[in-house]
């Protein structure tokens, strides 16, 4: 399965995600501004909640892709609460063109004082055993389609 992860990451925190589940599905992540040089099956992609929603070069690497380049995403964030950036995510892949999955990862972000720490260790497990769950899920339904 060709696999790419891309983010992007103010502070640094969700960086810190995009190069777990990276490791976990052996690639390397990249920054949004690094554009996607060939189709693939499945994009992880991530960022930091601002404001309620993703910033705006995130928006602008969504608003680019298109169904030929990619079949499925995956998002995940860090934020100082609960917030991800699946919903403004769906609102631009609305078309449909493009699979946004429901599995999303989600881990708190240091902020202020907020989530000293995080993501932490158990954060990177959990970045990680997401990663393989969605290859593995996506695996199963194309073995079904088959
Ligand atoms: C200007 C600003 C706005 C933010 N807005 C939100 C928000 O609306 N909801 C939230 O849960 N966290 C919010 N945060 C916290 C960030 O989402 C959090 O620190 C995140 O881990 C940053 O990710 P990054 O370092 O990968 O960019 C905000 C942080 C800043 C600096």
């Amino acid at each position: 399965m060709t696999i790419e992860v891309r983010y992007y990451s103010k502070s640094g925190n969700t960086k810190i995600i995009a190069d777990a589940i990276a490791q976990a599905v052996g690639v390397t992540a990249k920054q949004v501004d690094d554009p996607l040089d060939e189709p693939v099956e499945l994009l992880f992609l991530g960022g930091g909640v601002y404001a309620g929603g993703m910033k705006r070069k995130i928006k602008k690497f969504l608003k680019n892709i298109t169904a030929f380049q990619v079949e499925n995403i995956a998002v995940f964030s860090t934020s100082a609460g609960d917030d991800t950036i699946y919903a403004p995510a769906k609102e631009i892949l609305d078309d449909g063109s493009t699979t946004l999955l429901e599995d999303v990862f989600h881990a708190p972000g240091e902020f202020l004082k907020f989530n000293k720490g995080r993501p932490n260790k158990e954060d990177l497990g959990g970045a990680a055993a997401f990663a393989l769950n969605v290859i593995k899920k996506l695996e199963a339904n194309k073995g079904e389609a088959q």
